[in-house]
């Protein structure tokens, strides 16, 4: 076979592979939940931290996910749902109340840390969302009202 006509199958192959995976279902479904078990409501939250949150958090840790276009195509679709699945099953703050006094106080616990040694958000993510970069000043006003409510 003639190296071009390689090139050109293997071409094809690479498109076809892009359209059929477009094909994978990705579940962005969330249960209903009731709003007063928000972590930011059932603490009251001040605005300020709120905004903080729902801006650098809440898109892999609630039910609150926001997808931005290149979320609905593949395979980046499949990888992003991959993230949100697995921060909300580390800590989904859309379910907060349902957590018993145990879990809370360990989550509180990560928070400081996690959040304190500068491990969230995400770098990955921070890469696609540099609004959600926060500064120093930020991480140390989230870590104080961690510090706060535990
Ligand atoms: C891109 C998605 C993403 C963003 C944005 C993000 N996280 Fe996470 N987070 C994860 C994932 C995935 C894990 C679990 C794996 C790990 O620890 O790396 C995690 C783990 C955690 C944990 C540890 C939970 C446990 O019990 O293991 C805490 C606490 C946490 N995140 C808090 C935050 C806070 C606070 C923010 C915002 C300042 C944030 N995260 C932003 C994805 C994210």
């Amino acid at each position: 076979m003639k190296k071009r006509k390689i090139i050109k199958m293997v071409l094809y192959g690479v498109v076809f592979a892009l359209v059929a995976i477009q094909f994978v279902p990705v579940d962005r479904s969330v249960p209903e939940v009731d709003p007063n078990s928000d972590f930011l409501v059932a603490f009251e939250a001040p605005g300020s931290i709120k905004t903080l949150m729902q801006t650098a958090c809440y898109d892999c840790h609630s039910y609150q996910s926001k997808y931005p276009w290149y979320a609905y195509v593949a395979p980046v679709s499949i990888w992003v749902q991959d993230h949100i699945d697995d921060g909300r099953k580390h800590l989904n703050f859309s379910k907060w109340a349902s957590y018993d006094a145990e879990r809370r106080d360990h989550k509180l616990e990560e928070l400081v840390e996690e959040v304190g040694e500068g491990h969230m958000p995400l770098d990955s993510y921070l890469r696609a969302h540099p609004e959600a970069r926060i500064t120093d000043a930020q991480r140390k006003e989230l870590t104080d009202w961690f510090e706060l409510i535990r």
